[in-house]
């Protein structure tokens, strides 16, 4: 008995009906006085005692579920029949299916954060492409082949063209910039990049980076230290601290990477920051005289400073994200976490 009722509870379960008339042939077949249903409520009274509890609660089971599966269908014809009155579309009926909203992905909120923040200090937004050749990648960036930087960045090249690479860094939009536009120069730069490197939680082969780029003819560390603390602050909160350490990068000199107060113990040390209260968040520097020489700028008159970030990683850092494949896994339980005007 309890096979024949599971038997049409996975019957109930799947139908499907093309027509109000399929509908009404379902119905007659479960739940009328001759229906499959009713039958079964008729051999009851044969099932032992022992086992009526059990045989009668699924018995009841599957005719709630019936019954709710005709009432739904029915709702799917009748709602069909009633949009339609003479040929006129009623418009009073509510939206079937409902569309939900989609939200904006993290990163597109925090770009858009990013270029909203260099915007109203007069910075312009340059867009770059993602295959490059490797001049405006390597060679311009005073990083030329054989260069012991190169391994810093893993690099794909693109098939059969040796001369021709994804771009490891929206660094290479700085060249093209210099080399097209009209100084002084003050624009930012964001932008997918990629490396051949692992996936993990920390690393990935494809990720996000806004680059900076100002030159005019008196341009100082101090002007590079005062945008990037008002950067911090704007982004990060009025509180937040800057650090600049010493670095290398090919193309700036000097160079730097800045660290900012830890926003999640505010500098009293914890997982995120390795207990030490800062934590790094971009590279800059002063772009090296022999960059603005390789772009036809003229290294006397002129001065600037660059500077690159990782969106995924002040992303991290903004919303406590601890692994980075998130991001590109479209999985909806997370994206639907961010809601942006
Ligand atoms: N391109 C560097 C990287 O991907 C980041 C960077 C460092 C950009 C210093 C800059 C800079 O413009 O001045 O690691």
């Amino acid at each position: 008995m309890l096979n024949k009722i599971n038997i049409i509870i996975t019957e109930v379960e799947n139908a499907i009906a093309s027509s109000k008339e399929q509908v009404e042939e379902y119905r007659i077949k479960w739940l009328s006085k001759k229906g499959s249903i009713k039958s079964l409520f008729d051999e009851f009274k044969d099932v032992p005692n022992e086992l009526k509890k059990d045989v009668g609660q699924q018995l009841n089971l599957l005719q709630n579920k019936a019954q709710e599966k005709i009432n739904s269908l029915k709702e799917l014809f009748d709602n069909e029949a009633g949009a339609e009155i003479d040929g006129k579309i009623d418009l009073s009926l509510p939206n079937y299916p409902t569309l939900i909203n989609g939200s904006r992905h993290p990163l597109s909120i925090v770009k858009n954060q990013i270029i909203d923040i260099f915007s109203r200090i007069g910075f312009t937004v340059s867009d770059g492409k993602e295959i490059e050749n490797d001049w405006y990648n390597f060679s311009a960036l005073n990083t030329p082949e054989n260069h012991p930087a190169r391994d810093m960045q893993d690099t794909f090249y693109v098939s059969l063209n040796p001369e021709m690479v994804l771009r490891t860094q929206t660094s290479s939009v700085q060249v093209h910039i210099m080399e097209d536009q009209a100084l002084p120069i003050r624009t930012i730069s964001p932008g997918r990049v990629y490396r051949n490197e692992a996936v993990s939680a920390r690393a990935h082969c494809q990720f996000h980076q806004v680059e900076g780029l100002y030159i005019d003819e008196k341009v100082s560390f101090a002007d590079l230290k005062q945008t990037l603390l008002y950067f911090a602050k704007e982004m990060f909160g009025e509180k937040t601290k800057i650090r600049l350490r010493p670095s290398y990068f090919p193309f700036t000199e000097p160079s730097a990477e800045m660290d900012i107060s830890c926003t999640i113990c505010k500098g009293k040390g914890c997982n995120i920051c390795k207990q030490t209260g800062w934590v790094e968040i971009l590279g800059c520097g002063m772009v090296d005289p022999q960059v603005l020489i390789n772009c036809g700028i003229d290294e006397n008159k002129y001065k600037g400073f660059a500077f690159g970030m990782g969106i995924e990683r002040i992303t991290m850092l903004k919303y406590q994200i601890n692994d980075l494949r998130l991001f590109f896994e479209n999985d909806i339980r997370f994206l639907k976490q961010f809601t942006s005007a």
